[in-house]
């Protein structure tokens, strides 16, 4: 089955009004002068979600991008929940896509398996595409539990929010160790993980499984992107430090 590549940007907690604008003016720039012949998206914090969309909406969008966000709430209804911003809010905001269980939420602000779980279907129900990041630690991978780790994020999701959630959406392996660390994983590191990844949701439900994009992040950039987007059930990348720069991600997005 032929999926179309997607790639799409992280910027994390970087970013400012006046850097949105560059962004997407380069970007633009370089998708007009040549397509990228993927599908992209770039993922920001949720309060540049609505100036992003701005900039790609109506007579300005450009085919095949999709502004994001890089989380969102589990409360699917309005309430008291402050500092909380729904899925439904980052619809009206113009957000296509949106990043849960990124290892960093796990990590460092406590998002456990059951939580990601309900964040998917959230940004599901709302009509948000969700990315779901999955990925072991080092100590994981180590004590040989990478796939037991993977496919216990994914089991979690797919047994609580059904694989209907993740249809058109992604799932992300993104191994701890290679995030930010400017060294990706191996080929032949990522092959098994991905191919875990696909038997998983194909058993799941085959046709919706294997429609949807595996992708691979950690430390992804110009340099290295064509070697990992060739590998077998890779189906694009998500990209944190090089999504920065436009040219940059531009690069990755057409890197064959
Ligand atoms: P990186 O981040 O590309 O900076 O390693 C990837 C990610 O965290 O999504």
């Amino acid at each position: 089955m032929s999926r179309t590549p997607l790639v799409v940007g992280n910027w994390k907690m970087n970013g400012s009004l006046g850097a949105v604008a560059s962004w997407a003016a380069s970007f633009r720039a370089l998708c007009e002068e040549a397509a990228p012949g993927c599908e992209t998206g770039l993922c920001v914090p949720s309060v540049y979600v609505q100036p992003l969309a701005a900039l790609f909406s109506g007579e300005r969008a450009l085919p095949g991008f999709g502004p994001g966000a890089e989380t969102v709430s589990d409360r699917e209804e309005p309430g008291a929940f402050t500092g909380e911003v729904s899925a439904a809010m980052l619809r009206d905001a113009g957000a296509c896509w949106c990043i849960v269980g990124h290892s960093e939420r796990r990590t460092l602000f406590g998002e456990t398996d059951e939580v990601v779980a309900r964040k998917v279907a959230a940004a599901h129900a709302a009509g948000l595409r969700p990315i779901l990041c999955v990925g072991e630690t080092l100590e994981e991978r180590e004590a040989g539990k990478t796939r037991r780790t993977v496919l216990r994020q994914l089991d979690a999701v797919l047994g609580a929010a059904g694989i209907s959630a993740l249809a058109g959406g992604a799932v992300a392996y993104e191994p701890l160790w290679a995030i930010g660390t400017g060294k990706a994983a191996g080929a032949e590191d990522i092959k098994p993980v991905h191919a875990v990844i696909r038997s998983a949701l194909t058993q799941a439900d085959r046709t919706i499984g294997e429609g949807i994009r595996i992708l691979y992040g950690g430390s992804v950039k110009p340099a290295n992107a064509a070697g990992i987007l060739s590998l077998p059930n890779v189906d694009g990348a998500l990209v944190g430090g090089a999504s920065l720069d436009a040219g940059n991600f531009y690069r990755i997005c057409t890197a064959r």
